[in-house]
């Protein structure tokens, strides 16, 4: 038995994910290796089945075939219905993409914003050859309420319990990883009905085929499996795919004043003099590090984004076309495509108390369990000189901070935080950037 079809689920918002996801879609975010999450992930089932297809958000198509097409990827696109639709959950999302396979023997679904090791789909394949079906579980030390919880019977599937808010202790999380029949899936997925949150779950159509026949629960190491679901998990979903790039590349100019040690993966750079870089970091097509500044490990600065003089970058993703010229310090922190670092600008990773960085993520403030953790800006953000960004903080895109301002809590998009802490609209006067913006200008926002 082979694998005859894959879907990968796409279709999702990331309200979570905001401000990032306020100017692409998030399986769209872009992972070392000149990559995105979702291109990732075609890839590696491209070695299992060559029929693919790709459920994306309503109205998203264009936006994918875009970057699907650069990365020479050939895949079916299918918009998921808008959620007033009846487009709502998973499980919406699986059945669009199921009913666009037409028919197979069996079909590998899988979320669209993991970040996964090569060797749990080599797993599959033996798993397939056999003629078994199987859903992958991880363990964790889940926060309760975020994942669904595997329940097995002898190495069979017994039952995923979606999001228990006594998950606890380390446990097997479901991955969103399914081979599974697909006739019985598919009549699953059709007589699905919404859950206590209102949405169509496919992991409801996944304990269905399991009640019907054997599946296999694949276990692995939660250092093989990430799920994107907050912007802190984005850097570290970067971190770990730099760590599975060994014996990668560094096809860029550096000078011979510059001091180059560690992993430097990349194309297309230019590391100038009197710089030091400190691997394993990605430096992607057109980067320009320097004269004279300090690229800490693990940061990887993505097509476009240029740091000069003076600045120090410490374990960051820096998106496209980011510019940070002068003087400025980028510690645990990421900066959404196109933004401006000015001179003087300080996004600060560490709090006097040296406690656990809080953060807002889907409307709570949550504590991320990180001492170390800077800031998230979305796109085409300007600071101003010397303004300074506190841990935790969210800034949306198209926003400005005024010169000697200090940016602590939520900042909305469009927005100015003024010298003296006050934030005011500037959709008008940054209307050209404000109209880029394709959801939310403030999704989730903390107060
Ligand atoms: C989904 C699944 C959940 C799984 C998680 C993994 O949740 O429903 O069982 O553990 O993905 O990423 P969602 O991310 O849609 O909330």
């Amino acid at each position: 038995m082979s694998v005859d079809a894959a879907v990968i689920l796409a279709g999702g918002v990331g309200k979570r994910l905001w401000p990032l996801t306020a100017t692409r879609a998030k399986p769209l975010l872009p992972l070392p290796g000149g990559t995105t999450i979702v291109s990732r992930l075609v890839r590696q089932v491209s070695k299992l089945t060559r029929r693919i297809i790709v459920v994306v958000p309503p109205g998203g198509r264009e936006h994918f075939r875009r970057v699907f097409g650069k990365e020479g990827l050939s895949v079916v696109l299918v918009e998921q219905e808008a959620y007033e639709q009846g487009g709502y959950g998973s499980g919406a999302g699986a059945l669009a993409g199921l009913e666009a396979v037409g028919d197979a023997g069996t079909v590998l679904v899988l979320n669209g914003d993991i970040v996964v090791h090569d060797s749990v789909f080599e797993r599959l394949r033996g798993l397939a050859e056999a003629g078994r079906y199987g859903v992958v579980a991880v363990e964790v030390t889940a926060e309760p309420g975020r994942y669904g919880v595997v329940k097995t019977d002898g190495g069979v599937l017994e039952e995923i319990v979606e999001k228990p808010l006594e998950a606890g202790g380390p446990v097997l999380v479901n991955a969103g990883i399914y081979l599974l029949p697909y006739r019985l899936f598919l009549d699953a997925l059709r007589s699905l009905r919404p859950s206590p949150r209102g949405e169509l779950e496919v992991t409801d159509a996944v304990n269905t085929v399991a009640r019907r026949s054997t599946v296999t629960v694949v276990k692995a190491g939660g250092d093989l499996w990430l799920d994107v679901g907050t912007w802190w998990d984005f850097l570290a979903a970067s971190r770990r795919v730099l760590d599975w790039m060994e014996g990668c590349e560094a096809e860029g100019e550096i000078d011979e004043k510059a001091v180059v040690r560690g992993r430097i993966c990349g194309r297309g750079f230019r590391i100038e003099a009197y710089s030091v870089v400190e691997g394993p970091v990605w430096l992607g097509e057109g980067v320009v590090v320097g004269p004279q500044s300090h690229i800490r490990s693990y940061t990887v600065m993505h097509d476009g984004a240029e740091v000069g003089a003076f600045v120090e970058v410490k374990a960051s993703v820096l998106l496209e076309n980011v510019k940070a010229k002068h003087l400025a310090y980028i510690g645990d922190s990421v900066v959404g495509e196109g933004s401006n670092i000015a001179a003087g600008t300080v996004i600060a990773n560490l709090r006097h108390d040296s406690r656990a960085v809080k953060s807002c993520s889907g409307g709570r403030v949550v504590n991320t369990g990180l001492r170390k953790l800077g800031a998230v800006l979305g796109a085409w953000v300007k600071t101003g000189v010397n303004s300074s960004v506190s841990p935790g903080t969210r800034i949306g895109p198209c926003s400005w901070l005024e010169e000697g301002a200090v940016a602590r809590h939520d900042v909305p998009a469009c927005s100015l935080v003024g010298r003296n802490g006050e934030i005011r609209d500037i959709s008008r006067l940054n209307s050209g950037c404000c109209k880029r913006i394709s959801f939310g200008r403030g999704v989730g926002l903390c107060g």
